[in-house]
């Protein structure tokens, strides 16, 4: 029985481990190419983005948009992935505990990316202060959200955590903040064009 516990959810795991679907990249993303240019994992920026090249045309904006958008979905997976550990029988007290941690951890990121995700889309319009303000929430949020990332790799650091539990958080995080750093860099890039 125990056995059958360890194998269904692995093959989740393994299912969830992909960083982005490579699909086809279109001709033109000159304009992604060059804005994910900024942003510390530029390969995941272009693969993730260009997919919504129609989308996002030459606007800085939607750049951001998007990204917080690719931010958002990957952080909900992440979500599912910590509900599925929670779930995991055979776990030690110390893991149960680092992984009921890391959930509230990825909520609270959820969270975060969710409202500066609307935040975002609805600063199209807005100009000065009141832009300047709708910007600060979101890079907060946005850097508060990458906070809770490490945080949750914190409760992993006793070594009664070691082990295969550890290393899927790992993966499932490190891929996470990967996403929401770039989805950071391309806000960040797009306030400093809009305040000159
Ligand atoms: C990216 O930046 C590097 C140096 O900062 C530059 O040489 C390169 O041409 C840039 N690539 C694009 C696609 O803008
Ligand atoms: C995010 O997920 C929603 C719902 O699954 C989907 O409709 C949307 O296309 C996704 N957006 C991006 C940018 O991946
Ligand atoms: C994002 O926030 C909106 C508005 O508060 C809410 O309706 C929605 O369920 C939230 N989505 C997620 C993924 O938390």
């Amino acid at each position: 029985m125990t056995r059958s516990y360890y194998l269904v959810p692995f093959f989740l795991l393994l299912a969830f481990y992909s960083e982005a679907a490579s699909s086809p990249i279109p001709a033109n993303i000159g304009f992604i190419k060059s804005s994910c240019n900024a942003t510390a994992y530029p390969d995941l920026c272009i693969s993730s983005l260009s997919l919504y090249a129609t989308t996002i045309q030459n606007s800085p904006h939607q750049m951001a948009v998007m990204a917080l958008e690719v931010s958002l979905n990957r952080t909900k997976l992440a979500q599912t992935f910590m509900h599925l550990l929670t779930k995991f029988k055979g776990l030690t007290a110390k893991q149960q505990e680092a992984i009921a941690d890391c959930k509230d951890e990825v909520e609270d990121s959820l969270d975060r990316v969710n409202r500066s995700s609307i935040e975002m889309k609805s600063l199209g319009q807005a100009g000065g202060q009141e832009f300047i303000w709708h910007m600060s929430n979101v890079e907060t949020w946005i850097s508060a959200a990458l906070t809770d990332d490490t945080t949750c790799m914190d409760g992993f650091s006793d070594l009664a955590t070691e082990g295969k539990i550890k290393e899927s958080v790992r993966a499932q995080i490190t891929s996470v903040a990967h996403y929401t750093s770039n989805a950071l860099a391309l806000i960040n890039s797009f306030a400093a064009m809009q305040k000159h």
